[in-house]
């Protein structure tokens, strides 16, 4: 089977996600040391602080060439992070939530490799004909911000290979390796995980938003904020916050207005479970436990190989 790992130096065709104050220097550097692609998150980071968390990344690794930046692209230092991450020697990007038009050209011309991130098979084609190396298709189920479209990964992953020929990475839902196996059955060279990564002992994501995870259920989670940029939150009062706006038919700018308070970093970073945004996955209710990351693959890979031994007996 072809696997990204002709195009990306890691051992396995994993990719640990780039997630907003989960994922920092720490959390990479350990799945890069575990032989799969380690993700520093940028979104929520200002240039000099990604500065630091790369610098923290390198010093924790004897393999920082399995280390990569994700930038969503709607942030307006967005290109400052792209140039403080190239200055530092990054050169894999994993750009999301913006047009792949915009820096995968000048990026190539940088010797870099992109990866855009997409939840539909026409923007699929865009990030094929704007030159990117691959794409990251992310399927309805996933945590962080979504697209609109609603498409399931069961139901994306396919249609994103039939319509482009660069490789599919999948992400959605990947829990564990019959995920995996899945996915790779539906066309993917490749995986993303975030929600899984969310729990581990290198995240930074905060314990008490661990604590939620680890009694979730398959409902704890819903798209939310549709109107203004789709995400998928954990139930909490916040949750309750932005459910009852939408009923009433909010617009815009007071959905702006209620996220404009540090939500996100007070919800995942600093535990606060009453006024803070939680983004995390569907399938974070399959999750009851918060290994090391290198605990979390050999196990990914041992259940992998198990589905994969009993659909070769089908
Ligand atoms: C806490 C959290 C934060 C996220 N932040 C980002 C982000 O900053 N940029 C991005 O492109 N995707 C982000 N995502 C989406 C992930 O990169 C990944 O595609 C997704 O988590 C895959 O689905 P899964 O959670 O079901 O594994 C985030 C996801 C989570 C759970």
């Amino acid at each position: 089977m072809k696997t990204i790992t002709t195009l990306l130096p890691i051992k396995y065709p994993i990719i640990q996600a780039g997630m907003v104050w989960v994922s920092g220097g720490k959390l990479a550097a350990a799945s890069a040391n575990a032989g799969i692609l380690g993700v520093i998150g940028a979104g929520s980071m200002k240039p000099d602080l990604l500065a630091e968390h790369i610098r923290k990344a390198f010093s924790l690794t004897n393999h920082p060439e399995r280390l990569a930046v994700n930038v969503p692209l709607l942030y307006e230092k967005s290109k400052e992070q792209l140039e403080t991450s190239l200055k530092l020697g990054i050169k894999i990007f994993i750009t999301s939530a913006g047009s792949p038009k915009i820096y995968t050209k000048w990026l190539k011309e940088q010797g870099a490799i992109v990866i855009h991130v997409t939840s539909s098979p026409e923007l699929a084609k865009k990030c094929e004909e704007a030159g990117c190396d691959a794409v990251i298709a992310e399927g309805f189920e996933a945590g962080g911000h979504n697209g609109r479209e609603e498409i399931t990964t069961m139901v994306l992953i396919p249609q994103v290979a039939d319509a482009i020929k660069i490789p599919v990475i999948a992400a959605g839902g990947i829990i564990d390796g019959r995920g995996i196996a899945a996915a790779m059955s539906l066309g993917a060279q490749g995986v993303q995980l975030g929600t899984r990564f969310v729990m581990t002992a290198e995240s930074s994501a905060h314990q008490n938003f661990k604590e939620a995870i680890k009694t979730s259920t398959p409902n704890s989670t819903m798209l939310m904020m549709k109107k203004h940029v789709p995400v998928r939150l954990l139930r909490n009062p916040f949750f309750d916050e932005v459910k009852k706006l939408e009923e009433q038919a909010a617009g815009v700018e007071e959905l702006i207005k209620l996220l404009s308070h540090g939500r996100a970093k007070a919800g995942m970073l600093e535990g606060d479970m009453i006024n803070g945004e939680l983004e995390i996955g569907q399938g974070c209710s399959m999750i009851r436990d918060c290994p090391t990351v290198e605990e979390v693959v050999n196990k990914l890979l041992s259940e992998y190989e198990k589905t994969i031994s009993v659909l070769e007996k089908f």
